[in-house]
C-alpha cells in the first residue's frame, strides 16, 4: 500500500484579520534596505523615509521610489531633482527622523543636483525622469546623475522591523 503523503507545511489562509492590516503584514515579510528621499521644494526642504526604492535601468541609469499621495513630500516631488540616500546600520535615527519621529536636525551636503545627507551608505542624485500612477502612491523615476557608496553595514527593514546586514554579506556585485 502506498503511504499517503504528509501534508506539506503551508502558510494559512487569512481568516478574520482586517485586510489592510494583513496586506501590510504580508508585504512586510519582504526584506529591503532603508532609504531617505531628500529634495528642495518651493519653500522648504523635504525628506521622507522609504523602503520602496528599486533600481530600474542601467542605460539610462534609472531608479524608482513609490511615494504615498498623502505624504507631505508627494506633490512637491513632481518635476524636481531628488537624492535617494541609502542608510547604514548606525543611521536608524535618520529613518525615524524622516518617518515622523523627529530628532536632532541631520547634517546635509549641499551643492549637488539635490541636497543629500552626510555619510550615508550610498547616494543617488537624480534628475526627474517620469512619474506614474501607482494607486494611492505615485511611482517617481529619477535619472541618476551622481552616485557613490562607502563600505559599512546596511540598515534593513524586514518582518516589519529594522535590522542590520553586515558588510561581509554584501559582496556579490560580480553576480549582478
Ligand atoms: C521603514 C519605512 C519605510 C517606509 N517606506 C515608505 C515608502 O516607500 N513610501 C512612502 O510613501 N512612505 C513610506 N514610509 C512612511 C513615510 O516615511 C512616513 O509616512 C512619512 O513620515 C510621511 O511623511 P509626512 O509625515 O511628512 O507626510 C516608510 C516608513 C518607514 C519607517
Amino acid at each position: 500500500m502506498i503511504a499517503k503523503p504528509e501534508a506539506a507545511p503551508d502558510v494559512p489562509r487569512r481568516t478574520s484579520v482586517p485586510r489592510a492590516h494583513h496586506f501590510r503584514g504580508s508585504l512586510g515579510r519582504f526584506a529591503t534596505g532603508v532609504a531617505i528621499v531628500t529634495f528642495d521644494g518651493a519653500t522648504k526642504r523635504h525628506g521622507i523615509t522609504v523602503n520602496s526604492f528599486t533600481s530600474v535601468s542601467m542605460e539610462p541609469p534609472l531608479v524608482l521610489v513609490s511615494i504615498a499621495r498623502t505624504a507631505k513630500a508627494h506633490d512637491e516631488l513632481a518635476g524636481r531633482p531628488f537624492t535617494v540616500n541609502i542608510l547604514g546600520a548606525e543611521q536608524r535615527h535618520l529613518a525615524m527622523h524622516f518617518a515622523g519621529r523627529p530628532g536632532p536636525e541631520p547634517l546635509w551636503v549641499e551643492g549637488g543636483t539635490a541636497p543629500r545627507l552626510t555619510n550615508v551608505l550610498a547616494y543617488f542624485e537624480c534628475k526627474p525622469w517620469a512619474a506614474y500612477d501607482g494607486g494611492d502612491h505615485t511611482l517617481y523615476l529619477g535619472e541618476v546623475v551622481d552616485f557613490n557608496y562607502r563600505n559599512g553595514d546596511a540598515l534593513a527593514f524586514a518582518n516589519s522591523a529594522f535590522t542590520t546586514i553586515p558588510e561581509s554579506q554584501l559582496g556579490m556585485e560580480d553576480l549582478l
